[in-house]
């Protein structure tokens, strides 16, 4: 496994914690029981997802720009 499919696993078993978080903060605002740290629950994951969702974002720009363009270098 190299490092991208491991960022690209990284951020689906992620986005499933962070899924959890989310019903977790539901449950927890139906009850009434409203907490800062319920509420960090869900960021903490979603910046981690932020973080990896935006480095997956940017390979192929990325692999582009290493990669030599025969056209690119011609002109
Ligand atoms: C917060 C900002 C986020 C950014 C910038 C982001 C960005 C991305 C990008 C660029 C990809 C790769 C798409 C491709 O195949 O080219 C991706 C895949 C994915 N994202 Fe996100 N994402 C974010 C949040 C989330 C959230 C909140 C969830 C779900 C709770 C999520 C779930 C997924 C899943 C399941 C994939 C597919 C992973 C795989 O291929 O195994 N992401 N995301």
């Amino acid at each position: 496994m190299n490092g991208n499919s491991a960022i690209r696993q990284f951020h689906r078993w992620t986005s499933i914690v962070f899924m959890v978080a989310v019903i977790f903060n539901t449950v927890m605002l139906v009850l009434g029981r409203q907490a800062t740290w319920v509420g960090l629950t869900a960021l903490f994951p979603l910046i981690l997802l932020m973080i990896t969702g935006l480095y997956m974002f940017a390979l192929p720009y990325l692999a582009k720009s290493r990669t030599p363009s025969p056209a690119r270098d011609a002109a």
